[in-house]
């Protein structure tokens, strides 16, 4: 029976972007999916973006948008990133769809249904203006401890204390600007207190196959201290799912997020059926029901295995659903050595990598540094950079250029015979090609895995025989010794060239047959390199299969020589050396240009993820507001000013006779170079104003928060100059 396994990674909030943070999680998950697909089994990866909660609310309302919109928006932005990171989801959905509400509901009515959801009365902090409760974050004032002011209501950035929102002092609405008042409302909890949640939880973190070793221990100090039950409702309003039987209360975002895996699935499982004829239910329970023999694997950080290792597996056990198999959690990036950091310009976004750098890239470097431990991992950009140029580059890469040339100035593009070189040639090679073929993966104790393999052939088998214990790596995550040994694979296939010196042969005559034959086992050598390097660089791995003009590679391929005549493409350039500039380029970006985003790696909680929001201006009416004549500029130049720390002149074109001069104080975040061409917004009919440096005729809008950054505003394609914004 084929191994059919589900995958996740948790779902990104859809209120911000993807970034390298996140990106360590999908790589991660998406090289383990890759390499089970190779390895033959059923295996589904899903995700979906995590779209309820108050910040998105809050989000959509100050760009003045329906959530929906929002939501849409975003899951575009994270599908494009997605896809440029070649992270393979079979399925990355929504939680805002039918499918999630479905098992929401369900999930939730079964728990009522056991006795394991209960009402209670919950005093909290209300909004008078925006009518409202606050969560925590969006609650400020002055820390009870140190005195700091303008600290959140959980606790306070200047002295680290912990605290709840009603010890602040002189408290006030990060939303409105208002004096919250204590308000009560009833409140739906999980009674994870229950003794059978707590039961069944600690026999279940006992099993070592279920959470690391390290997350157990956490776990069991949760479970020791005792577990209280979890608020899982919110008040209206609230961008969410509304409890059924309870109008005005709306599921906590965190109910129904990890209920999005099984959301995502089940609408993959529509596809599916269509593809198989198997009904799509069936499918979704052979995946999630109580009597699956399928594995369900969550990749996730550091920072929510409490909601995956304690409410998930509690809720799904007491609902009727299987539990998961595994929960695989892993620690936080840090950017050369430190926590990523908007003004050092290492919070680093998908988008702008990718403007930059090659993804793969990547890919290479957080697989290096990964393990199956919960330890943070860390991207040292000079390391980043010698690594793929020495290694991934220098010792892999350049394996196929090394021989490719040859094949097809001397011998026609098609390869010789191999056969005769890369067979076990001594008796003890031919007891290792046993042992190769040979099930039960045991190596006899005199082989070292390292050493001189002087015969090619020696090389073939170690490379081969290497399979196994590669596979053995990928499927416990630990990447790193991966990588570790097909280095020392690749540094064997060079050591060999290095011997055979086919540059030579080529010149020396009557070594034709030699040099054939050096080349061609090499072509091998690096087939099946690349077949281990696939699940980490896919597209690498796609390119070479098209150089060597095979099918896409699978693990069961290992076997196979390249058979005497099969003819390979020409050698095309596959990957291009780092140079230290696109690095400096790519953090001078982030340092200048940021759009607002989530504050640290991978720090998530919802509601601290939101930057902070200014109180909300008087209302106006529209009247009011249509005395602005808004209008789209082209910026036609945009220079220094002397003598200005904060200004730059630009020169707008709003399709009037004459250009406009505008000062904006803009120079911080812009190389006036990098706006030139570019349209934005200005306002046109603002009173002209003298300045120390002339006249500014009118003024371009920015947008700028409490952290470092200011961003102008540009109108999607198609606006022209002139044209009246409104
Ligand atoms: O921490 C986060 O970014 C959450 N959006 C993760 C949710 S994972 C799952 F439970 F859905
Ligand atoms: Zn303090």
């Amino acid at each position: 029976m084929k191994r059919k396994i589900l995958v996740t990674s948790a779902l990104p909030y859809a209120n911000g972007s993807i970034h390298l943070g996140h990106l360590v999680e999908y790589i991660q998950t998406d090289i383990w999916v890759r390499f089970q697909k190779m390895q033959g089994r059923e295996c589904h990866y899903v995700c979906a973006d995590d779209t309820h909660g108050t910040p998105i609310m809050l989000r959509a309302q100050s760009e003045g948008i329906t959530p929906e919109a929002l939501i849409e928006r975003v899951w575009h932005e994270h599908k494009a990133d997605f896809d440029g990171f070649h992270v393979n989801f079979d399925n990355f959905y929504s939680t805002n769809t039918p499918e999630t509400r479905h098992y929401a509901d369900d999930i939730y009515l079964k728990l009522k249904a056991a006795g394991l959801i209960e009402i209670r009365s919950v005093e909290q902090y209300y909004d008078p203006v925006k009518e409202m409760f606050l969560p925590d974050r969006f609650i400020k004032g002055e820390c009870p401890k140190c005195h700091a002011k303008d600290q959140y209501g959980d606790s306070c950035e200047a002295c680290g204390t912990t605290y709840s929102p009603t010890d602040l002092i002189e408290p006030y609405s990060a939303v409105s600007g208002a004096t919250p008042v204590r308000k009560e409302s009833g409140h739906y909890f999980f009674r994870l207190s229950d003794p059978r949640c707590r039961d069944f939880l600690k026999q279940w973190i006992a099993d070592p196959l279920h959470v690391q070793s390290e997350a157990a221990n956490k776990l069991n100090e949760w479970l020791e201290s005792g577990l209280s039950d979890w608020d899982i409702s919110r008040d209206a309003p609230y961008f969410g799912f509304e409890i059924p039987d309870a109008p005005g209360k709306y599921y906590y975002v965190w109910l129904d997020a990890p209920i999005g895996y099984m959301g995502s699935f089940r609408n993959l499982c529509d596809k599916l059926s269509a593809a198989s004829g198997k009904p799509a239910e069936t499918i979704f329970n052979e995946y999630w029901g109580k009597e699956s023999t399928a594995d369900v694997y969550h990749f996730i950080g550091k920072d929510i295995l409490y909601f995956h290792a304690l409410f998930w597996p509690a809720e799904l056990q007491h609902a009727g659903y299987r539990t998961p198999t595994g929960v695989f959690a892993h620690g936080f990036l840090t950017v050369n050595g430190q926590k990523m950091s908007k003004s050092r310009g290492t919070f680093i976004t998908a988008a702008s990598y990718r403007k930059h750098l090659n993804p793969e890239q990547l890919r290479y470097y957080f697989a290096a540094k990964l393990n199956s431990s919960i330890e943070d991992i860390d991207l040292s950009l000079e390391d980043f950079t010698a690594r793929v140029n020495s290694d991934l580059i220098g010792k892999y890469v350049n394996i196929a250029s090394r021989a490719a040339g040859f094949i097809h100035k001397k011998f026609g593009g098609v390869l010789c015979d191999c056969t005769a070189s890369l067979s076990p040639q001594s008796d003890r090679e031919k007891t290792l090609e046993i042992f190769i073929r040979t099930p039960s993966n045991l190596m006899p104790p005199d082989f070292q895995p390292t050493g001189n393999f002087e015969t090619p052939s020696l090389t073939w088998l170690n490379i081969r025989r290497s399979a196994i214990e590669i596979a053995r790596f990928y499927e416990s995550r630990e990447y790193g010794k991966t990588l570790k040994l097909i280095l020392s694979l690749a540094d064997e296939v060079n050591q060999y060239v290095d011997r055979m010196k086919p540059w030579e042969l080529a010149k020396q005559e009557g070594q034709e047959v030699k040099l054939h034959e050096v080349c061609s086992v090499c072509i091998n050598f690096f087939r099946l390199l690349t077949l281990y390097l696939k699940p980490v660089l896919p597209k690498l791995a796609a390119d070479v299969e098209t150089f060597l003009n095979i099918p896409p590679l699978q693990w069961a391929d290992t076997i196979a020589l390249l058979p005497a005549g099969h003819a390979i493409n020409p050698y095309q350039h596959l990957m291009t050396r780092i140079d230290p500039k696109q690095v400096e380029s790519m953090i001078e970006e982030n340092k200048a240009s940021l759009a607002p985003a989530p504050q640290a790696s991978p720090a998530r909680h919802a509601e601290k993820q939101q930057h902070e929001i200014q109180p909300i201006a008087e209302t106006i009416s529209i009247d009011d507001f249509a005395k602005i004549d808004l209008r789209i500029a082209k910026i036609v130049n945009a220079e220094h000013v002397e003598g200005a720390d904060k200004l730059l002149r630009l020169t707008l074109d709003i399709g009037e006779e004459n250009t406009r001069n505008v000062f904006a104080g803009i120079k911080s975040a812009y190389a006036p170079e990098s706006l030139i061409g570019r349209h934005t917004v200005m306002v046109a009919n603002l009173a002209p104003r003298k300045m120390k440096f002339g006249m500014s005729e009118g003024m371009v809008l920015a947008a700028s928060g409490s952290e470092p950054g200011l961003f102008i505003l540009s109108p999607d394609e198609g606006a022209k100059p002139g044209m009246r914004v409104k």
